[in-house]
């Protein structure tokens, strides 16, 4: 599927009735209707802002606005009025994405993607910028869009694949940001360069293309520390002890892929490290249920957050009669890897002051076919944290060396398909079984299965497998995958599951490889949601620890 679905019969629906059962009480959401991307998230003056797409109708994608709450913890949620919605001709047709960016003296500006003509298909696209109407609002509830929008016009050839601003960055005396773009199939990085944020001209260079990627929406591009430690650095960043990431959102697969390299600043061109793969077949932010990321720069806690969208995966008929359609995942902290190699991911901490309710676990074995409840905890709405030890790896089962020439995570979406929960293993499957209904008729398991290869090398598969998530035949329920990139030398997996109703987002080994389901179960809701932990191979798994919270309710919009 490519853009967003529209259903002109359904997009001016109103919202009639809201429906709690499945909605998730911790992420982020409106009280109603539809959203999709996160946009212009920033602080502002003891605030942490945040802005998503919004329809203020219904529960389908149409009549899109920004929506904008507010929040000093990114947990809790005051809604505000939409902060942008079609008033000029510039946007008549719909805000669409952007970001905003902080100017010197902290003035914060918005830079959106403005629909003027519905035709041609998705719609005509200029870029827009929009101001505080009044810097001393710590809400900023008021933006300007002045008059001499739009600052950016498509070219002949992309006029509508031409959209979603990136936070702009300094350097040179210069301001720089890109657009989202495409050339036929080739996926295009526009950069853009402005001396006063209102005149931009683009570079002669792409900031970055790759081939038969098809259209880049929501491009993302930062700096990371390369020292080894967990600060976030300032977009506008140059020194030598950084490494850059650049991300896009395929339109085509409806998922992310980021690299990691240089940034020539002279030139302004980005240059990705021939170790991480650039294309579709990259790496991932989360394997599952994640798309138009965004990141921004948090001044305050020196920390570099990550938001993302999760899609639904009920169908457009359930969305209208449900309410309301689209969560925003728990905002993340990222940072570099030691090894270089690729990024790392954490809930922000502010999330564990919902923990309420405890259990605890500790060294229980757990052989073949066991599995363990853990009570005690609202599991509908849960925090789990679980690391699993064994002692040996003989067991790990053999790895195909055919395996190595499919793109890694087409492999690893097809091995979790195949080789269920269920199916038996040597070192592996085990993990949790998430939203289990109590004669397990339903659960959407996350788990670890460990493979072999020929040079005694391992193999780390973590799935989120939704196949049996839902009696519900008309559900989307995927089985994702991913590979976690570890040695296994210290013979431990861990795991940590945010649970909330629909949603179960999943980080392996401190967030190395990330994955989010959404799931809509029809026996295992609220109280009657169970959660187990359980092994399915044949060498005895030890839980060497295991943490699980009931979560408390934030204030939520
Ligand atoms: C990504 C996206 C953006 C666009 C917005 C419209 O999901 O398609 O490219 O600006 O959504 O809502």
């Amino acid at each position: 599927m490519a853009f967003h679905n529209v259903y002109p019969d359904y997009q001016s629906l109103i919202t009639v009735n809201v429906s709690l059962v499945h909605k998730p009480a911790y992420h982020f959401q409106p009280k109603q209707n539809w959203i999709n991307d996160p946009n212009g998230p920033m602080y502002y003056k003891g605030f942490y802002h945040f802005f998503c797409q919004y329809n203020p109708k219904g529960a389908v994608w149409g009549n899109i606005v920004w929506a904008h709450s507010v929040s000093q913890d990114m947990i809790n949620w005051i809604p505000l009025k939409p902060a942008i919605v079609p008033s000029k001709w510039f946007d008549r047709y719909g805000c669409w994405s952007g970001s905003a960016t902080i100017l010197p003296g902290d003035k914060p500006v918005i830079l959106y993607t403005g629909v003027i003509k519905e035709t041609p298909d998705p719609g005509y696209q200029v870029q827009n910028y929009a101001i505080p109407a009044n810097y001393s609002d710590p809400y900023l509830q008021d933006w300007v869009k002045p008059d001499n929008n739009p600052i950016l016009k498509p070219t002949r050839e992309n006029v509508s694949s031409f959209r979603d601003p990136s936070t702009a960055w300094f350097n040179n005396g210069q301001w720089k940001m890109l657009i989202g773009s495409r050339y036929y199939d080739r996926g295009i990085a526009y950069l853009y360069r402005s001396k006063d944020f209102v005149k931009w001209t683009r570079a002669e260079r792409p900031f970055h293309e790759k081939s038969e990627t098809g259209m880049w929406e929501c491009p993302d591009f930062y700096p990371v520390s390369s020292l080894g430690n967990r600060n976030g650095l300032d977009t506008s960043t140059l020194s030598k002890d950084t490494k850059y990431v650049f991300k896009v959102s395929l339109d085509e697969t409806r998922n992310e892929y980021y690299t990691i390299g240089e940034y020539d600043a002279i030139n302004d061109l980005y240059l990705p490290y021939n170790t991480t793969i650039d294309g579709w077949a990259g790496l991932r932010y989360d394997y599952g249920n994640f798309y138009a990321s965004k990141t921004f720069f948090d001044p305050v806690q020196k920390r570099r957050i990550l938001w993302g969208w999760a899609n639904e995966s009920s169908t457009n008929d359930e969305n209208v009669a449900k309410g309301w359609a689209g969560i925003q995942l728990i905002p993340r902290m990222v940072w570099m890897d030691p090894s270089g190699k690729q990024l790392l991911q954490w809930p922000i901490r502010e999330l564990e002051a919902l923990r309420g309710q405890n259990m605890n676990v500790q060294d229980v074995n757990l052989y073949k076919g066991d599995t363990m409840e853990i009570n005690g905890i609202t599991a509908a709405q849960a925090d789990v944290d679980v690391c699993f030890k064994f002692s040996r790896l003989r067991k790990a089962e053999a790895y195909n060396r055919n395996w190595d020439k499919l793109p890694q995570q087409d492999l690893a979406e097809d091995l979790c398909g195949i080789m269920g929960a269920t199916i038996q293993g040597g070192l592996g499957p085990f993990g949790i079984l998430t939203l289990a209904s109590k004669n397990l008729e339903e659960y959407t398991p996350v788990f670890f299965r460990v493979f072999k290869t020929r040079v005694k090398k391992y193999k780390v598969l973590m799935c989120s497998d939704a196949t049996l998530s839902s009696t519900n035949t008309q559900e989307y329920k995927p089985s994702f995958g991913g590979f976690v990139d570890v040695d296994l030398a210290d013979k431990k997996l861990c795991l940590r599951s945010l649970i909330d109703h629909s949603v179960v987002e999943s980080f392996a080994e401190g967030g190395k490889t990330v994955i989010t389901s959404r799931v809509y179960p029809e026996l295992a809701v609220g109280l009657d949601a169970h959660l187990h932990v359980f092994n399915n191979g044949t060498e005895p798994i030890i839980i060497e620890r295991l943490e699980a919270w009931s979560m408390n309710t934030p204030m939520m919009n």
